[in-house]
């Protein structure tokens, strides 16, 4: 073996996961960032955490409000996912830009996008400076599934997302 950068690992480790994690704007309109960053944490209680950078309008969503719906999107998100990782909710409306069609999902205020395969309601429990990023450590108040649904996943490190197949 010979010595890498970290970057360079998260290459070597690809295909990495991909999240769309959506939060509600002040405006009551939705937010969705592409976030491969993140984990389940506890089963008991259930938690899960994510890291998202500090510039993040996404992080000043959760920060502000508390609330947040982690979700895994299904193949037709791969352009979705692309282009909510590469634009910020603080000067664009995402929704509209990518025509995102949005659910319901329970009761929460928060819309998530159709043809996601997992999502999870969180309420925010902590979070610390870990470098250039927050890590947002969440409690989740309900899990829904769809197993018909195909999960993307990030390739070359963080370049291009696309399913298994
Ligand atoms: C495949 C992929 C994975 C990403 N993973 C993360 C991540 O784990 N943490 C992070 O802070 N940003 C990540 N990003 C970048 C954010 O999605 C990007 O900074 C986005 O503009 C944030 O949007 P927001 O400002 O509306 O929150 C990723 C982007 C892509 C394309």
């Amino acid at each position: 073996m010979k010595e890498i950068s970290l970057p360079k690992a998260s290459q070597l480790t690809s295909p990495n996961p991909v999240t769309l994690v959506c939060t509600q704007k002040p405006d009551g309109s939705a937010n969705v960032a592409t976030v491969s960053w993140w984990t389940y944490l506890s089963f008991n209680p259930y938690m899960i955490a994510f890291a998202m950078a500090k510039t993040s309008y996404t992080g000043e969503m959760v920060r502000n409000s508390g609330k947040v719906i982690l979700t895994v999107p299904g193949k037709e998100l791969a352009d979705i996912a692309l282009g909510c990782g590469t634009t910020t909710g603080r000067n664009t409306d995402k929704v509209s830009k990518f025509d995102i069609k949005l659910t319901e999902v329970g009761a929460s205020p928060i819309k998530i996008p159709l043809h996601s395969k997992v999502a999870i309601v969180c309420q925010l429990k902590d979070y610390y400076e870990v470098g250039d990023h927050y890590l947002y450590i969440c409690n989740v108040e309900k899990v829904y599934g769809d197993e018909n649904e195909e999960a993307l996943f990030a390739w070359n490190g963080y370049a291009q997302i696309h399913s298994l197949k």
